[in-house]
């Protein structure tokens, strides 16, 4: 059946019937806006998928990728041009998990220095402390559009810099970086010989007229170690079903990856896996949920501009997370936190995600448009309350 608009369940039946973190963390009252996973229906073909592996029985271990592998390279090659060699394509559970074992292959046991992105995915700190490395913050360039600052890139991996984890499309601000951005990066790491891990799990979700560019393919072109880790757990709303891949770009790191604790593709679940190649080939029930995605960003928009006009979007490229800038809204360094408490909505808290996020929240906008619109009311009413900033 064709799927021309993501369908949708009402708040209350979602809190009935829903048991994650987004629905059990805060108190029935709070509005929850904050972790990335979508309000939406799974796409029928994913639902289709698990449940019959279920009735089969379809329970065991894994032992590869198998049809994963030349799925997803089709998948690769049709989105974005890459070609992928699915003999490159590796296991592991999470996209988390991919980076940290990726990460454990590259640098040294203790004390390696990993550049990072901020204002970047919060875990991204907490996997360079798996390694027992230190993350060396560059922070993005507000002024021209979130861009990458590639000089003090260069200056930290002069520096003896082992590794760098890239996100692309870049969470929480949504951009997806430049082409020539990137190039620009690829010859920086092959001059310095900086191993660069791009996280891409946002990609599939590029808005209309986004050009999305992989990481790997430059990477190659231009001699840099890399590798790209991604799943469908947040494209296809599949989170904690344990089922991510690692893609090396190139030789060099094709070799480095042969070296993955057998045991990653062994805990990696088949019934994620089922879930992933159900996804790959759903991309009706994908396009359906950008566009209700970009039809809910104008809707934040156009709330905030009415209602709170003291807090600015910064539209995102890709995704379904928005950035929000409340430093001229007097809420202190994580509005987040006084949001939740006054308001009773929530989103995640600027400050997370290191340097670059105090004054700002993350929103996330995958549920129904009168979530949004309510979430705005919310955030009105803690705003009216207080004097604007001088
Ligand atoms: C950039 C980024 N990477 C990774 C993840 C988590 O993926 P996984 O659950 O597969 O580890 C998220 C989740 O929001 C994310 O935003």
């Amino acid at each position: 059946m064709p799927v021309s608009s993501v369908a949708q369940r009402p708040l209350p039946v979602l809190r009935s019937e829903r048991t994650s973190i987004k629905w059990r963390r805060y108190a029935p009252d709070v509005l929850p806006l904050f972790v990335a996973e979508m309000d939406f229906e799974l796409a029928p073909s994913i639902v289709d998928a698990v449940s019959n592996a279920l009735r089969s029985g379809d329970t065991g271990y894994l032992d590869g990728p198998g049809d994963l592998a030349p799925v997803f390279a089709d998948f690769a090659a049709r989105e974005w041009g890459w070609r992928v060699d699915p003999e490159r394509v590796h296991l592991a559970t999470d996209v988390t998990v991919g980076l940290v074992e990726a990460l454990r292959l590259i640098v040294p046991p203790a004390g390696a220095r990993v550049v990072v992105t901020p204002p970047v995915y919060a875990p991204f700190f907490e996997m360079i402390g798996e390694v027992h490395g230190r993350a060396v913050e560059v922070p993005l360039v507000e002024a021209s559009g979130w861009t990458l600052d590639l000089q003090g890139i260069e200056r930290a991996f002069a520096d003896g810099a082992e590794a760098m984890l890239l996100c692309n499309p870049q969470n929480p601000t949504g951009r997806c970086h430049s082409r020539q951005t990137l190039e620009a990066l690829a010859e920086l790491a092959a001059r310095y010989d900086v191993a660069v891990l791009s996280d891409e799990v946002h990609a599939p979700l590029a808005h209309p007229g986004v050009v999305f560019t992989p990481f790997a393919p430059l990477a190659e072109a231009a001699g840099a170690r890399s590798a790209t880790v991604t799943s469908a757990s947040k494209a296809w709303n599949l989170a904690a079903l344990k089922c991510a891949w690692i893609v090396a770009a190139d030789d060099r790191m094709a070799a480095v990856l042969t070296r993955l604790p057998e045991e990653a593709a062994a805990r990696t679940s088949l019934l994620g896996l089922h879930a992933g190649l159900a996804a790959l080939q759903s991309t009706e029930w994908r396009d359906a949920t950008v566009r209700q995605i970009v039809a809910n960003i104008d809707i934040l928009r156009s709330e905030l501009a009415e209602h709170a006009p003291r807090v600015r979007v910064v539209v995102p490229d890709a995704g379904y997370l928005v950035w929000l800038d409340l430093r001229d809204a007097g809420l202190g360094d994580d509005p987040a936190e006084v949001l939740r408490e006054e308001g009773r909505v929530a989103f995640n808290s600027g400050p997370t995600f290191g340097t670059g996020g105090a004054g700002f929240v993350r929103v996330n906008v995958a549920c129904e448009p009168s979530t949004i619109v309510e979430a705005v009311r919310r955030v009105a009413v803690v705003l009216d309350a207080r004097p604007p900033l001088e």
